[in-house]
C-alpha cells in the first residue's frame, strides 16, 4: 500500500568529502590557494584543528588565491581581518579572515558582526568556528576543512561539504598541488 512516503531515501547520502595530505607549510598554503582562486562572495570556509594545525597557513593560501598581497597576520587578537580580494577577472571579492579562538562570553559575536560577514557580500574564512557553537552558529552552507597534525611537517586535510558547497570541494585539483 502506498502511504505517500516513497521517494525519501532511507539513509541520507554521505556528504561529499576529500582527504589530502600536506608535507609542508607551503603545500598547505598552495592547497588553500587552489580554493581561494575560485572563491566568491557568499562562500564560507570553516577551518578546524588544534593550535598549530595549520589553519592560518591555509588561510594565507586562500588570501593569495584572491590576489591579496601579504602579510596575512593571524586575527587571533583582532578576531577579524578584512582584505580587498580580487578574482581572476579582476572583480572584487572582499575576504574576511576570522579567528574565534578568543571569543569571550556574551556579546562578542554581535559586536564582531558575524552575521554581516555571512550575509553574502563577503568570502569568509573562520578559524575556531566551534567557539561560537554555543551561540547556535552553524551556517547552512560551507566547506569544512579539518586539519590534523600527522608529523613534524605533515598534516592531513579533510574537506567535507555542508549544504550546497560542493562547488568549493570541486575547486581542489585532482592532483595535490
Ligand atoms: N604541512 C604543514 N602545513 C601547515 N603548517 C605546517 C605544516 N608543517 C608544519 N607546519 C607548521 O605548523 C604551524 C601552523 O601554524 P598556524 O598558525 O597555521 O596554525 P593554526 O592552526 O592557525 O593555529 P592557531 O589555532 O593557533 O590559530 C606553522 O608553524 C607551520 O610552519
Ligand atoms: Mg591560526
Amino acid at each position: 500500500m502506498n502511504r505517500g512516503v516513497s521517494a525519501q531515501p532511507a539513509v541520507r547520502a554521505a556528504a561529499p568529502t576529500r582527504t589530502i595530505h600536506s608535507r609542508s607549510p607551503e603545500q598547505t598554503s598552495r592547497i588553500g590557494e587552489q580554493i581561494g582562486q575560485g572563491l566568491r562572495a557568499g562562500d564560507v570556509l570553516l577551518l578546524r584543528g588544534d593550535l598549530g594545525a595549520g589553519k592560518t597557513q591555509f588561510a594565507r593560501g586562500v588570501a593569495a588565491g584572491l590576489m591579496i598581497p601579504g602579510p596575512i597576520p593571524s586575527p587571533t587578537f583582532t578576531l577579524v581581518n578584512e582584505y580587498d580580494g580580487r578574482d581572476r577577472s579582476g572583480a572584487r571579492v572582499p575576504l574576511a579572515h576570522i579567528d574565534l579562538y578568543r571569543l569571550g562570553d556574551g556579546g562578542d559575536l554581535d559586536s564582531l558582526g558575524l552575521d554581516d560577514y555571512l550575509g553574502g557580500a563577503w568570502a569568509v574564512v573562520i578559524e575556531w568556528p566551534e567557539r561560537a557553537a554555543d551561540d547556535g552558529f552553524v551556517p547552512p552552507t560551507y566547506l569544512d576543512v579539518a586539519l590534523v597534525d600527522t608529523g613534524a611537517s605533515s598534516r592531513t586535510l579533510v574537506f567535507t561539504v555542508h549544504g550546497d558547497a560542493v562547488r568549493l570541494l570541486d575547486l581542489l585539483g585532482t592532483d595535490a598541488p
